[in-house]
């Protein structure tokens, strides 16, 4: 199959690279998205996102004008939807994204087009979702036009190497139509593209996701135990890892972000009968933001009226991701306790936050005056602090480190006393 044009719907962290280096490979591509500020911000040559080496992506394909940006879909050989797939507050799925990014692309599909579902999606959403909106145009998916849904594994942070090198799913309704994903991802994809049905891609997703979310509670779970017995669950783990068969993932604050923390609800509903560890894993997680918070009042004594300024707000390091952070969580308990939050993110200078928390435009602002600095994401400007600018920049001597990121001996020796999450025994 030949691809003269491509369409890609929802130009976010997945969208935008995708579209631009597609039309970075000399084919026409036409990005569209329905917020208006992302539509003007693109076209007067901005970003709305950070990701390592993604403006110079955008600018190139902009300007060799293959890449155009729109607020409705055109004509085209191939459609890519890439928008959100979030929850509700109930978590329950909330396709309404891929719901009209379907419908807007009724009025535009013609026989031989191929449409793929990148969303991450709950299983079967292709077939029972997609294919009858997209029959409302009177062509049938699968004969008159090829469907096919392809999850994206990329990693924030390298989404732009990821994007070409990762081995690639492609589930096709039919076998033409994996066959003709297939031919799609050939156009810039160097990892190995592998094939099979609509509702086993979607699965692979969730199953990959859902693995994460269920390892990493395990290792949440453990931290709580080093706390109650006494021990340093980043060394028990170091050990432990010695064994040939044993990858115990690190624990921390909370799952964040669009994926892991959003994927494994996407099984529980749908198969509530049969997820009970996916479930419990999820809660584990979801509650850990609560033990971090146990752990500053350990330190704080008090959390009302005390001084706590929270380094890093996104859900991994070095991005600016703050979509379902453990960190917001952190700052909510804390607020609603009546501590007195200052928080620092690098990598956003505006969120919405409670009213009485503030968001301190620099690290000095953020630290000079406060009782408890706590370390929430392993930010690479945090990880590379040293104690001495620390002590010179701040009365405060208390940390929580929940990342693993302070080396106990070197903030001790300057005056730090040093509280880690998941660890019985205090230096
Ligand atoms: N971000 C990641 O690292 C990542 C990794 C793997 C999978 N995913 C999945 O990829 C999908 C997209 O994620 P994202 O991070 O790019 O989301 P995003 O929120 O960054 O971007 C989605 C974009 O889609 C736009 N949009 C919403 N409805 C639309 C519509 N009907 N038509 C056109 N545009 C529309 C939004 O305005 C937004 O700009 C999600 O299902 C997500 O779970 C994301």
């Amino acid at each position: 199959m030949q691809f003269e044009k491509i369409c890609v719907l929802g130009l976010g962290y997945i969208g935008l690279p995708t579209a631009s280096t597609i039309a970075n490979q000399g084919v026409q591509v036409i990005g569209v998205d329905v917020n208006p500020v992302i539509v003007d911000t693109l076209r007067n040559g901005g970003l709305h996102l950070h990701e390592p080496g993604l403006r110079t992506l955008v600018q190139a394909a902009l300007a060799s004008g293959k890449l155009t940006i729109n607020d409705k879909p055109e004509n085209a050989d191939a459609f890519i939807i890439a928008v959100p797939t979030p929850f509700y507050g109930n978590k329950q799925a909330d396709m309404r994204a891929v719901k009209s990014a379907a419908e807007a692309i009724v009025p535009y599909i013609q026989t031989g087009n191929l449409v793929i579902l990148e969303s991450t999606s709950p299983p079967r959403t292709t077939l029972d979702i997609v294919a009858p909106i997209l029959a409302k145009s009177g062509l049938k998916p699968g004969e008159d036009f090829y469907l096919a849904y392809s999850p994206e594994r990329v990693l924030p942070g390298q989404i732009l190497r990821e994007l070409i090198d990762n081995a690639r799913v492609i589930g096709g309704i039919n076998k033409e139509s994996a066959e003709a994903g297939k031919a799609l991802y050939a156009i810039f994809s160097r990892g190995e593209i592998i094939m099979t049905d609509s509702t086993t891609a979607e699965m692979v997703k969730l199953m990959e996701n859902t693995y994460r979310d269920v390892n990493i509670a395990v290792a949440n779970e453990f931290s709580r135990l080093a706390q109650r017995f006494g021990i340093d669950v980043w060394e028990a783990i170091a050990i432990a890892n010695r064994h040939p068969r044993v990858k115990i993932l690190q624990p921390g604050p909370g799952v964040g972000g669009h994926c892991i923390s959003v994927d494994p609800w996407f099984l529980v509903e749908a198969a509530p009968d049969i997820t009970p560890l996916i479930h419990t894993a999820r809660k584990v997680n979801d509650s850990q933001p609560q033990v971090v918070v146990d752990l500053i009042q350990r330190v704080a004594k008090e959390l009302k009226g005390c001084r706590v300024t929270l380094l890093g707000l996104s859900y991994k390091p070095d991005v600016d991701d703050i979509r379902e952070s453990p960190a917001l969580e952190v700052v909510s308990i804390l607020a609603e306790a009546g501590t007195l939050v200052t928080v620092y993110e690098p990598f956003k200078k505006a969120v919405d936050l409670a009213e009485n928390v503030i968001l301190a435009p620099s690290l000095e602002d953020a630290i000079r005056n406060t009782d408890v600095i706590v370390l929430l994401v392993a930010h690479t400007q945090f990880l590379e602090l040293e104690a001495s600018y620390l002590a010179d920049h701040t009365r405060c001597r208390l940390l929580v480190d929940t990342v693993n990121g302070w080396r106990a001996p070197e903030w001790t020796s300057t005056g730090f006393k040093i509280y880690r999450l998941g660890v019985g025994k205090q230096a």
